[in-house]
């Protein structure tokens, strides 16, 4: 028996990397799980999560395919497609780009799955932030920025939904060998070592080291545990 049998999840950017990995993990605790994606697998939903229509949709599809909503991971993001340089050189419009896809988004499938949820009595949101906001990492100032600002809207959230029985919480995990840092190999080339040398497990990330703390926020064992967020991340950085 699963931990999740019954429980019906949506995962964003599901379609590969951290967020795949975190969709099988659901699976495997016995969850129904939706991948939506701007890419999607066959029996996935593509959805763009930075669009208020497309979130609709992936919510009313996921209802009609399920009946029900019980897990959200707000996984999309964009990452390694983004080019590492100084601040003074991003693009007004990369800036606002990176601020849709990785913070507006949270807002809009939030608003979209939190009404299903206060009918059903509750539910479990995690947020995919990253390691970079407590470091403080140079030269990716509008990623680190939005990933800052999830931890942020993890928090009051948290405090806005508890008196619904929906606990959202966030995930942060250190450089990840995800397919989307492997399709850029100079992103690999200047991370990957230095992060390795950082930790105190000293090897790679792999998208599945993510997937038990993801699964564990889910669960009725994190009944009393909201607002918080777990770095994950071999020991890079410490609270
Ligand atoms: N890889 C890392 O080192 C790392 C570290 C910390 C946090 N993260 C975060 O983890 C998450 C996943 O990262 P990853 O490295 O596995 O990414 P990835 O590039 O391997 O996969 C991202 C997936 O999200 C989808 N996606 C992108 N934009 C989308 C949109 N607008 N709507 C719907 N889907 C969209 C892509 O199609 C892709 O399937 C991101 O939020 C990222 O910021 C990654």
């Amino acid at each position: 028996m699963g931990q999740l049998d019954g429980k019906v999840a949506i995962v964003t950017g599901a379609a590969q990397g951290i967020g795949r990995a975190i969709a099988e993990g659901l699976a495997r605790e016995g969850a129904d799980v939706v991948v939506a994606d701007l890419n999607p697998p066959e029996d996935g939903i593509r959805a763009d999560v930075s669009s208020e229509e497309d979130v609709a949709r992936m919510v009313e599809e996921t209802l009609k395919r399920h009946g029900r909503v019980d897990i959200l991971v707000n996984n999309a993001g964009l990452y390694a497609s983004l080019e590492m340089r100084a601040f003074t050189e991003i693009p007004l419009e990369e800036w606002n780009t990176v601020m849709e896809v990785n913070v507006a988004s949270m807002f809009l499938t939030c608003r979209a799955v939190v009404p299903v949820m206060r009918d059903q009595g509750g539910g479990k949101i995690v947020n995919i932030s990253s390691g970079t906001p407590f470091r403080g990492v140079p030269f990716l100032l509008h990623y680190v920025t939005s990933k800052g600002a999830i931890v942020a809207l993890t928090r009051s959230l948290a405090k806005e939904l508890g008196k619904d029985g929906i606990h959202v919480n966030c995930v942060a995990p250190g450089f990840t060998m995800s397919e989307g840092v492997k399709a850029h190999p100079e992103v690999v080339e200047k991370l990957r070592d230095a992060s390795v040398a950082a930790r105190t497990i000293q090897r790679d990330q792999v998208p599945e080291d993510v997937v038990g703390a993801v699964v564990f926020l889910c669960t009725p064992a994190a009944d009393f545990v909201t607002g918080q967020t777990m770095v994950i991340d071999g020991g890079q950085f410490f609270h």
